[in-house]
């Protein structure tokens, strides 16, 4: 008989409102993403005010239709799951607000969920995984190497130190005039430039290190974009775009085969927004397979927020008996901990 648990998966932490029923923590039978981009495009970026009201509107008929779509009612549903945080606190406020109150009317257990285990849970929607297991995380928050040696148990081997990569790929994007978000832009701009047409630099950091730093490659595109502004050359859009994308993935790509190796894990993982990059998939599969390393990636829907990934680790929670009570809060910053 299959597995009978439904986790009601919500998600509102940043610029997408998400609710998703997932069964047994791996089959996704619903995951309605309704997202804000168009109404946040017109500002360059997210405006975390419009988000908000942005949430509100949208919460309520997207769990509906996540329910309709599983085509299941409430009487199925085991437990909600829904993220605390980290992100946009009147944001997370909107989904945590309308979990709890839904859990509290049906009675229903709640648990409170972290982003970013989120992104690394949504591999176990996406193909079998092994504990322990190594998950390259890039998002527009985040750009982490976490060692998972078993559920809800996390070992950070590195992070950046400053811009995440996801964040660097939007901010390199709206100096060169592209929408937000900018990283599918220069993806797509970056298959028609040369990679070799600029030196930018790469922040390898300390010999063996893990950590990530954007800040200074970002600073010297920004350099070059003023200095060809200043002598009036036209800028290069697609050769930049692929020069700073090779800079970016080329130090993904070494820390994150660097620590496989270390670990001596045969699989690697990676999840987040960025790792919907295609560069990214190519290079990081290549680079793995002289190693004997597999990589895995989530499909390109389960990379960017959604609310399946949070119903994924949701129901890890529930198994494990790792309720929150009413008292929940939203929380900005949330570190990722161990539970
Ligand atoms: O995981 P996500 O949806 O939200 C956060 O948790 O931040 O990631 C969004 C980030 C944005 O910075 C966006 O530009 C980036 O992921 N992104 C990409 C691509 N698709 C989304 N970056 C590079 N290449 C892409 N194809
Ligand atoms: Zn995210």
């Amino acid at each position: 008989m299959p597995n009978p648990i439904l986790t009601l998966g919500i998600e509102t932490s940043c610029d997408e409102t998400s609710a998703a029923v997932v069964q047994a923590g791996e089959v996704v039978l619903a995951n309605v993403i309704s997202t804000q981009i168009p109404v946040h495009r017109r500002y360059g970026g997210v405006v975390p005010e419009i988000a908000s009201r942005q949430h509100v509107e949208a919460i309520v008929p997207v769990v509906e239709e996540a329910l309709q779509q599983a085509q299941v009612d409430w009487s199925a549903i085991s437990h909600i799951a829904v993220t605390a945080g980290p992100g946009l606190v009147g944001a997370l406020l909107v989904g945590l607000s309308y979990a709890k109150a839904l859990a509290y009317s049906l009675d229903l257990p709640l648990v409170g969920v972290n982003h970013l285990e989120g992104h690394i849970y949504a591999n176990f929607l996406a193909h079998p995984v092994q504990l322990p297991l190594l998950c390259l995380v890039v998002s527009g928050g985040h750009t982490d190497l976490i060692y998972m040696p078993e559920h809800g148990h996390y070992e950070s081997l590195g992070r950046t130190l400053d811009d995440a990569a996801g964040e660097a790929f939007d901010k390199i994007a709206r100096a060169l005039g592209l929408p937000y978000p900018g990283g599918p832009e220069i993806d797509r701009l970056a298959r028609q430039g040369q990679e070799t047409a600029f030196d930018f630099p790469r922040a390898w950091l300390e010999p063996n290190s893990f950590d990530f730093s954007f800040s200074g490659l970002k600073s010297a595109v920004l350099n070059e974009l003023n200095r060809l502004q200043q002598k009036g050359s036209p800028v290069p859009v697609a050769d930049v775009a692929a020069s700073f994308q090779a800079a970016v993935i080329d130090v993904l790509v070494t820390k994150a085969i660097a620590a496989a190796l270390a670990k001596k894990v045969s699989v690697l993982y990676v999840a987040g927004g960025v790792a919907a990059n295609s560069s990214l998939r190519h290079k990081l599969t290549e680079a793995a397979q002289p190693h004997g390393i597999e990589v895995r990636f989530p499909p390109l829907q389960l990379c960017t927020d959604n609310a399946a990934m949070i119903a994924a680790a949701g129901y890890h929670y529930w198994r494990a008996g790792k309720f929150a009570d009413l008292h929940l809060n939203a929380t900005a910053n949330l570190p990722l901990a161990s539970w």
